[in-house]
């Protein structure tokens, strides 16, 4: 996924241009939030009104914001949800005009964010997801066993451990010889490969990931690992590219808080799987609201906070999507671990088609 799609050649480096202004850059992050008249600007970095007026029009030349007139005034905004969710993802976050007012990303935005975050993740190597206090010396087998994967499992697996997993969904329960088992974000494909050993060559695994360089990822270490009866598709959990009833088990380690529309995801997870099929599900979850702030903060969403939703509603979703809620508890020590502050929690959820 790329951002330049978006924009002709020439078009980028007006885009670029434009931006590269703090003047400009505040402008845009005022719009996000609201529309604005050149007036309301005045003063912003000691500018007066010809100077404030000069940097909209570079900005309305480069197609990041529209003007519209109203009576005698003109009114300016962001171009559009695509140019919005373009900047969202590119770090242009809206400015606060209010906190109480201040907009959320779109999904779309959200989606956008994640694939950004997880994409730079799999290209540059392992990193903090939701599972260790992000330091210069994160070592991602570490933060791992102390998850209960095993340290074998893990040299074996190294190239595909980039230390995102917030649980061990694949020892929650069961999985068997000759079994179909979906992986939801699959990432570089940990718990797919263990899933894989267990279910054997009469098995089958499929992994499901938003991210194109994870994906890539996980296929180079499938074909590095001779796993060839695991396989990994582009896709996203709301939508899952997976026939009905055709899956014995569901993994899903540290992503559904990710997904804007989760009550969407579980409903999935119940149509892909077969009557008697179980999810083990690894996640965050809050035990109190966050603020709004929090909500917008992209460090946050992509770091499986700024979506998680409250306990009680995460498990009310799963008994609303057709799900039968078999066991619950809690990965000690996660949440407190990256986010000693916030109040969250890793849960882990045995759920069951009936
Ligand atoms: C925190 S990482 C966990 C990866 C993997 N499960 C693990 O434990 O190593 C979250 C993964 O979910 C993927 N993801 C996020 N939102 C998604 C969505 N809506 N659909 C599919 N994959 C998604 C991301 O691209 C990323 O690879």
């Amino acid at each position: 996924m790329c951002i330049y799609a978006y924009f002709m050649q020439d078009d980028q480096v007006r885009f670029f241009k434009a931006l590269g202004d703090p003047t400009r850059l505040s402008i845009v992050g005022h719009l996000m939030m609201n529309e604005h008249c050149a007036c309301d600007f005045q003063g912003m970095n000691k500018k007066d009104q010809t100077t404030i007026s000069r940097h909209l029009k570079i900005l309305d030349n480069a197609g990041i914001v529209k003007r519209v007139k109203e009576g005698r005034n003109v009114k300016y905004s962001i171009k559009d949800d695509a140019m919005r969710d373009t900047l969202i993802r590119m770090g242009v976050l809206p400015v606060e005009d209010c906190v109480c007012c201040r907009p959320l990303p779109s999904n779309e935005g959200i989606k956008l964010m994640v694939q950004d975050a997880y994409g730079k993740i799999a290209s540059e190597g392992g990193s903090c997801g939701c599972n260790c206090s992000c330091g210069d010396n994160f070592d991602p087998k570490e933060a791992s066993v102390l998850l209960g994967y095993s340290e074998d499992d893990l040299e074996k697996l190294a190239a595909a451990n980039l230390g995102l997993g917030c649980g061990n969904p694949g020892a929650m329960g069961e999985i068997e010889e000759g079994m179909t088992v979906l992986d939801l974000g699959s990432g570089a494909g940990l718990d797919s490969f263990l899933a894989a050993l267990k279910v054997g060559p009469q098995g089958k695994v499929i992994g499901v990931d938003i991210t194109t360089e994870m994906v890539q990822k996980a296929r180079r270490n499938a074909q590095e690992l001779g796993f060839s009866h695991v396989e990994f598709h582009e896709g996203d959990i709301e939508d899952l590219p997976i026939p009905d009833a055709s899956v014995d088990v569901v993994l899903s380690n540290c992503v559904i808080n990710l997904a804007p529309d989760k009550g969407k995801v579980f409903k999935e997870v119940c149509r892909v799987l077969r009557p008697g099929g179980r999810a083990y599900i690894s996640d965050m979850v809050l035990t109190e609201e966050i603020t709004t702030e929090q909500r917008a903060n992209k460090e946050l969403i992509t770091g499986c906070v700024g979506g998680a939703i409250l306990h009680q509603d995460y498990l009310r979703l799963i008994e609303e999507s057709g799900l039968n809620l078999l066991n619950e508890g809690v990965t000690e020590g996660v949440g407190e671990r990256q986010y000693p502050e916030l109040p969250v929690l890793s849960v882990k959820i045995v759920a069951g088609k009936p």
